[in-house]
């Protein structure tokens, strides 16, 4: 391998322009050259690539977003598409790629490298954290202080005017953001796709911290919940308590941007250069995670279709604590 093409596809998370910054590096470290594909799948189709030394990225660690830009290509999900990328490919010389992003940017690469056989290794970076084959994706940790930080500024409002606040959170069909920001933020509920809830089990539980003296509480809904989205849960629990004072709170993009924490930057920084060292080595079609504290490399098949379930514990931790 001579040239590593490195691309940030799907949602853009904090973090991933600090594994762009270690996969540019690592390369000029093993005296390989690296080129940067602008707007994921995108720029490959349409030949819109930059090369990249170690300067190129600096003054980047720091910042949210992607300088490489991101997009959800559907001209890559289509053959002809999946083809201009692979002419552009080789006219740039490039053997093999780095794909920074979710479940559905390495799907893409999956097929891509079944049809041309383009070695590739996936690198999580995502708010959601719903990767398998990772303990935790670039992003998540970032995204979860940017929760508790507004849920902690909902939470002076809601006591100064004594009123039941529910907060819908990102993840997709993920709880995890919900139920680990729910628990940081001290919420009184937290609504999660993977638990079965009810719109009753939430009232009662409104109801017993009232009875105990509580006069505000936050509810944590992830966005994936099945009762028919925040807006809808606020209004059935407004039916059986008209003398509740409810508000409505998304906090929908703002989860997505802002300086990447010191866990993500560490995290990104580890996964890239592990993902350079990975191709090196003639590893493919893996993805790089980080399972108790340790790099690992999961087949990208497993990491697409299995998931993360989510720790018993924690949702134990969130019952007894909203006693
Ligand atoms: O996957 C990241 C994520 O932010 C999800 O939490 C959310 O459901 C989705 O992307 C939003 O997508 P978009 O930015 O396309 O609206």
């Amino acid at each position: 391998i001579k040239k590593i093409g490195v691309l940030t596809s799907g949602g853009d998370a904090p973090g991933m322009n600090a594994a762009l910054r270690a996969v540019v590096r690592a390369c000029k470290y093993y005296e390989i050259a690296s080129i940067g594909i602008m707007h994921g799948y995108e720029g490959l189709i349409h030949d819109d690539m930059i090369e990249l030394g170690p300067r190129d990225v600096k003054n980047i660690i720091n910042q949210g977003g992607t300088f490489l830009k991101t997009a959800r290509s559907e001209e890559f999900r289509t053959k002809e598409g999946r083809q201009k990328a692979y002419e552009n490919l080789k006219k740039n010389d490039i053997d093999a790629l780095v794909v920074i992003g979710g479940d559905g940017s390495f799907t893409g690469a999956n097929i891509f490298h079944q049809e041309f056989d383009v070695p590739f290794i996936g690198v999580p970076g995502t708010i959601d954290n719903d990767i398998f084959g990772t303990d935790y994706t670039i992003g998540y940790d970032t995204a979860l202080n940017t929760v508790i930080e507004a849920v902690d500024k909902l939470r002076d409002t809601a006591t100064s005017h004594n009123r039941v606040f529910f907060v819908e959170v990102m993840g997709r069909d993920a709880g995890f953001i919900a139920l680990n920001s729910g628990i940081a933020s001290g919420a009184q509920d937290i609504l999660i796709p993977e638990q079965k809830d009810s719109v009753e089990d939430l009232c009662n539980s409104l109801e017993r911290s009232e009875e105990t003296g509580k006069k505000s509480s936050i509810v944590v809904i992830a966005e994936g919940e099945q009762l028919g989205g925040v807006y809808e849960i606020a209004k059935q629990v407004q039916a059986r308590h008209p003398e509740y004072d409810i508000r409505v709170t998304v906090l929908g993009h703002i989860q997505r941007g802002g300086s990447p924490t010191c866990q993500d930057r560490v995290l990104a920084s580890r996964l890239g250069i592990a993902a350079v060292e990975g191709l090196l080595d003639h590893k493919t079609n893996l993805m790089a995670g980080i399972r108790s504290n340790k790099v690992v490399f999961t087949p990208i098949d497993e990491a697409i279709k299995k998931h993360n379930e989510i720790d018993e514990e924690l949702i134990k931790v969130a019952n007894i604590l909203s006693i």
